[in-house]
């Protein structure tokens, strides 16, 4: 795996989206618990955000938990609420020296999350705030319809003009670059409510393995994939223009 050839490249996603999926599947094709899947997915991630800062991507948003994963069995629920306590006292540990923001995608406000998650998500986000080079962004207890109501809700109690500008200042992700390139690892493809304001014009990548067993080599494949598109934005390329008769 020649990663120094793509390392800092101008080409890598600059903003990347992780839609974290197959823990479970991960488990149950092992005889695990599901508990088991997201344990191992959570050491995962902690690994390759590692490994993708290192290469020289930006921005990270990565879904951990969404609105909809409430409807989950309350044993599961409780098991996944009990790590990000344990990954947000790591972070903590892991960023506070470093020079990388921490924000949550997510309505925090809410009372179903533990009081510690609560408290351990504030106090990251704020002592990191002032972070520049690096931006991570944990989506937990996140939904992208949500974020819109919220956005325009705020937007009409403020009185000011409507426009997309005005509109993403009240996005969870403002100051974020925009996101080029979104992973969903277990060979699902929805998007399941992740980031839909902010993923118009992204690139997607659907591995057929669960994330536990995502390897780093298979996260330098989905982003050579990225690298080697075509991306228009509704325009048209500097050669196809030349050629535009
Ligand atoms: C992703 O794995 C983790 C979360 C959604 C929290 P899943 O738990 O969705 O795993 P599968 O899809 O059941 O295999
Ligand atoms: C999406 O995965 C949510 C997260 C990755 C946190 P799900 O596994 O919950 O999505 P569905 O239910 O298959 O659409
Ligand atoms: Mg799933």
């Amino acid at each position: 795996m020649n990663i120094d050839k793509i390392k800092n490249d101008p080409r890598l996603p600059k903003h990347m989206g992780i839609i974290i999926d197959g823990n479970g599947r991960w488990a149950k094709s092992r005889g695990l618990p599901r508990s088991a899947g997201h344990k191992a997915g959570s050491d995962n991630l902690k690994k390759q955000i590692e490994f993708l800062f290192d290469l020289g991507v930006k921005n990270l948003s990565l879904y951990c938990f969404s609105s909809e994963n409430w409807k989950r069995p309350e044993q599961e629920v409780d098991y996944l609420m009990q790590l990000f306590d344990e990954m947000l006292d790591e972070y903590k540990k892991d960023y506070i020296d470093r020079d990388v923001k921490i924000i949550i995608s997510g309505d925090l406000s809410d009372e179903r999350l533990p009081i510690n998650v609560r408290t351990k998500a504030k106090e990251l986000i704020d002592i990191t705030s002032g972070k520049t080079s690096n931006i991570l962004n944990l989506c937990i207890n996140y939904g992208g319809r949500q974020e819109i109501l919220k956005a325009v809700s705020e937007l009409a109690q403020s009185g000011e003009e409507i426009n997309e500008k005005t509109f993403e200042k009240h996005l969870y992700t403002y100051g974020m670059l925009p996101l080029d390139f979104i992973i969903r690892t277990s060979g699902e493809k929805r998007s399941s409510n992740f980031l839909p304001w902010q993923a118009t014009y992204s690139e997607w990548e659907y591995p057929k393995k669960c994330w536990p067993s995502f390897s780093k080599r298979d996260m330098i494949k989905a982003i050579k994939s990225f690298m080697s598109r075509n991306r228009r934005f509704g325009g048209l390329n500097k050669n196809e223009k030349k050629n535009n008769n």
